[in-house]
């Protein structure tokens, strides 16, 4: 006699949707993902609790508090209710070595989806493999963030009313910012944008996103000079040097503080652009810039909560 305990589970027909990097987001996608992400600001969704009765798991190896805390939120107000593990690498069994495909096995037999931020390149795409629910990634290590590349895109679209023909200026750590590598690839999707990359040498974007970039006839033009750069962007979007990424103090220590927003800074920034930031910022823009109207990264951050409960909605809703 068959035990029905030990039966492999039934396979589900429709395929699983998991969100693990930014080449599953095609310009259709997006833009059904910002319009849902629209309703749900402007409190006209089409259900009201379309996630009630499901379960999400928020599972963080690295620290956050935008990222888990919108997710988190964006669940609770879709109805549904959320497991957290806020510090996985100490707080799960992690800590003992269990194995990565280990947890996301066990955690999918108990959640309806998961949200993963972890240390290593390739980890959401690694837990997708094995997960028997949607995989979210909320970034892997100096990989990918399509999530954060989703409400940057919002927040561009909601704050110039487009997301063509734009001049956009990335600035910062581009070999280690997740941010600024999906960002690129996403605003690759839609005609006419510009991208002007600014970092130091040592930081550029890395050579695997030029190469999307490139394939997809995407302009982008480099250089090390943001106050040279800026006099002609829509938007100038600044990153943190990503301190946790370097081989030593020292070397972070040598691009801290390399490119510094200042209010005399924002003078050459045209008056119809906007400045972002994925947050956190440390001292790469001034407190003092953010009084002024441009300043859009407390606005951005916001914006991560109606685009997370689309996305939600999306990879959990029946
Ligand atoms: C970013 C991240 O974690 O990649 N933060 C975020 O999700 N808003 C940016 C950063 O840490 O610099």
């Amino acid at each position: 006699m068959r035990d029905t305990l030990t039966a492999p589970p039934a396979r589900t027909q429709v395929p699983i949707r998991h969100l693990t990097s930014p080449q599953a987001l095609d310009r259709p996608l997006i833009e059904q993902l910002l319009e849902h992400a629209a309703e749900f600001e402007q409190g006209t969704p089409r259900e009201a609790s379309p996630l009630s009765g499901r379960l999400l798991a928020t599972v963080f190896y690295e620290p956050s508090t935008r990222t888990r805390f919108s997710f988190e939120a964006a669940m609770h107000r879709l109805g549904g209710q959320v497991l957290s593990a806020e510090n996985a690498t100490r707080a799960s069994s992690a800590a003992k070595g269990e194995s990565l495909e280990d947890a996301i096995r066990v955690i999918g037999g108990y959640a309806d989806g998961i949200v993963l931020r972890h240390p290593d390149v390739g980890a959401a795409e690694r837990a997708a493999r094995v997960a028997p629910v949607p995989v979210i990634n909320a970034g892997d290590g100096p990989g990918d963030h399509p999530t954060q590349a989703l409400l940057d895109l919002y927040t561009i679209k909601k704050e110039l009313g487009r997301l063509d023909h734009l001049r956009v200026g990335l600035a910062g750590d581009l070999r280690n910012g997740r941010t600024v590598r999906s960002l690129a690839l996403l605003l690759s999707r839609f005609p006419g944008n510009e991208l002007v990359l600014i970092s130091p040498p040592a930081l550029r974007l890395g050579e695997d996103v030029v190469g999307s970039l490139t394939q997809a006839q995407q302009r982008m033009r480099e250089t090390t000079d943001l106050s040279g750069a800026i006099a002609d962007l829509d938007v100038l979007y600044q990153t943190r040097i990503q301190a946790e990424r370097f081989e030593s103090s020292e070397e972070y220590e040598r691009y801290r503080g390399v490119y510094v927003v200042t209010p005399e800074l924002m003078r050459r920034l045209p008056e119809r652009a906007i400045l972002m930031h994925p947050l956190p910022r440390l001292e790469e823009i001034d407190p003092l810039v953010d009084a002024d109207p441009r300043a859009a990264y407390f606005r951005q951050a916001r914006n991560g909560l109606w685009v997370r409960m689309a996305v939600l909605d999306w990879a959990l809703g029946r």
